[in-house]
Formats: C-alpha cells, structure tokens, sequence
C-alpha cells in the first residue's frame, strides 16, 4: 500500500491527450507535406556528359588514316576527298565494332557484321550502315565530332 507522502503522477485529462495527440498528427502531416514539396521543388535535370569532343588537330591525322576514339565510340578518317566522322556502334545490336587495318575494314565482334570505311554493311546481320556524325572546327583549330547529330551518309568535311 503506497504511502501517503509518496508525489502523484501528472494527471492529464482526456482533452489535453486528444488536443496533444491532434497536435502532434498535425506536425507529422506537415513535416510529410514539407518534405514532398522540397522534391516537388527539386529540378528535374539529367547532367548527362556532351555530346561534342576534341578529336585533335586535322593535320595531326595523316590522309588515309582511321583514328578509333574508343571512349566516344567514333571513328574519324582522313581520305583524300576530306574527313568524316562514324560511329563506332553496330546498327544490329549496338556492339562495339573494331577497324580492322590489314582488312581494311570494320568488325562487329558480336555477330559478325562488317562495314565499309564508308559504314556500308558488307556482311552480317547489320540492318543499315553506321551513323555519319557532324564534324566542325574549334576555335582553336581542332576537330569536333557531335556523337549526337547525325549527318548524311557521304558527307565529307575539308578543314
Ligand atoms: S551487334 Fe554487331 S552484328 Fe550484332
């Protein structure tokens, strides 16, 4: 049996726990509401790498040569008629091809498509030839290639 001079618990009556209760649900909701609208806020940007890069100084690459820029997938040949730029991605499933220098040629490792320097499917499953990508000069005299914008088949660059 408790003593008498024993302190008393708080006593809280049944308004204040309900208007507590509804207080704290209140705070919980708005925290919730808070938090959705700071990523409503958020841009919604993708900060994806350009498209463009320097693929050297025309001089540098000698008539009659490919150059494979294996981390942007181009390739970037000199002929006699000028430059061009094509794309490095098989149009069957997207494999990496390789140039093939004593052959002369480009090769799908994949599934065996071939294609001309010119990107024309020689063999293999390839559906179309490679993309053609847009060449340009830098200020500073350097090429460019565009991974992302695709030019006519044939066009050539003289820089
Ligand atoms: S992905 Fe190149 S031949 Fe299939």
């Amino acid at each position: 049996m408790p003593e008498r001079d024993e302190p008393m618990p708080p006593v809280i009556s049944r308004r204040d726990f309900v208007a507590a209760t509804g207080l704290a649900a209140c705070a919980m909701a708005a925290a919730g509401a808070g938090v959705v609208l700071a990523d409503f806020l958020r841009p919604r940007v993708l900060f994806e790498p350009p498209t463009a890069f320097l693929a050297g100084p025309p001089d540098a690459i000698e008539v009659g040569s490919v150059v494979t820029h294996v981390e942007q997938r181009v390739y970037v040949i000199r002929l006699a008629e000028g430059f061009r730029a094509l794309s490095a991605v098989c149009t069957h499933l997207g494999c990496i091809t390789r140039f093939q220098p004593d052959r002369n040629i480009i090769a799908c490792p994949c599934h065996g498509s071939q294609f001309t320097l010119a990107g024309d499917v020689v063999t293999g499953p390839a559906p179309r030839a490679l993309r053609w990508l847009q060449m340009s000069l830098s200020e500073k005299g350097e090429l460019i290639v565009d991974t992302a914008v695709e030019v006519p088949a044939g066009t050539t660059y003289r820089f």
